[in-house]
């Protein structure tokens, strides 16, 4: 029975690999949307991922959300003298506390024996705070050390999910829709085609710092619910490692 579950997984991540064009996806059995211990099993083969690939001495940014927290709770001491630096990918964008990237980089670094440092920002900024705080010498010190990271690591989101979890005013409700908006990454909201039509406007890692750096970009997303949200991030989106689980992966193959 294991065999042929691992058999039928690789199956599935050589054609998920070609229908989203990357090279590098990893398929976890189950289903996330209803068992909660898949994103537990997205959170150990991530937390393997690094461990085999990463140094110890390594800054990671994490964004916030439930599969991110997953992978906090597998994460565990890495080898090595140095420590992990973990910081909050971008500002708060309106997440539960537990599910905040703040409480999940300091989460990771409590499991990893590691350190961590945050980013207070309220969201969303208006105009005018945010360049205010962009002034701020202690903004811009963590700004940096989140630009220069060396992981990032991230999660998606179906697009009207997140807005509505998030609180988001009628307006923007409104745009979304009228816009077609499909998934959603780092605060940015994307259509079917992958296009951004509409960000949140908070401090952290912007999608242009990424497209422009070296920084290795790690995406878990997985469930049924979020197979067209995935499709339309790969689209576009820069990531060098995927990893998913069996249902979002039939679901995406079966819309392609
Ligand atoms: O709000 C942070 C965030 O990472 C979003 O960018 C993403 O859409 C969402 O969380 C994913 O949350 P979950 O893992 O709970 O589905």
């Amino acid at each position: 029975v294991f065999m042929h579950e691992m058999m039928g997984l690789s199956v599935l991540e050589r054609q998920l690999k070609d229908i989203l064009q990357r090279d590098n996806i990893v398929v976890v059995p189950g289903n996330s949307d209803e068992q909660e211990w898949v994103k537990q099993e997205m959170g150990k083969a991530c937390v393997t991922f690094l461990k085999e690939n990463v140094s110890s001495d390594r800054t990671m940014a994490v964004t916030g959300g439930t599969t991110m927290a997953a992978i906090a709770e597998m994460m565990s001491p890495f080898d090595g003298d140095t420590e992990c630096l973990f910081v909050p990918a971008r500002g708060g964008i309106g997440e539960k506390e537990e599910n905040q990237a703040n409480t999940i980089a300091a989460k990771m670094a409590r499991q990893a024996k590691g350190s961590y440092r945050l980013l207070y920002v309220p969201d969303p900024l208006s105009e005018s705070s945010y360049r205010t705080m962009m002034k701020e010498p202690a903004v811009i010190d963590i700004l940096k050390i989140i630009q220069g990271s060396d992981i990032v690591l991230h999660g998606i989101g179906d697009a009207i999910t997140m807005a509505k979890r998030r609180k988001t005013s009628n307006d923007i409700m409104r745009k979304l829709r009228e816009k077609e908006a499909v998934s959603e990454a780092f605060g940015y909201y994307f259509n079917a085609a992958g296009e951004v039509v509409h960000k949140v406007r908070t401090i952290g890692i912007h999608l242009d710092d990424l497209s422009e750096s070296s920084q290795l970009v790690i995406t878990v997303a997985g469930g049924k619910s979020k197979a067209r949200a995935i499709t339309s991030y790969f689209k576009q989106g820069r990531s060098d490692l995927l990893i998913t689980d069996e249902a979002a992966a039939e679901a995406i193959l079966r819309e392609n």
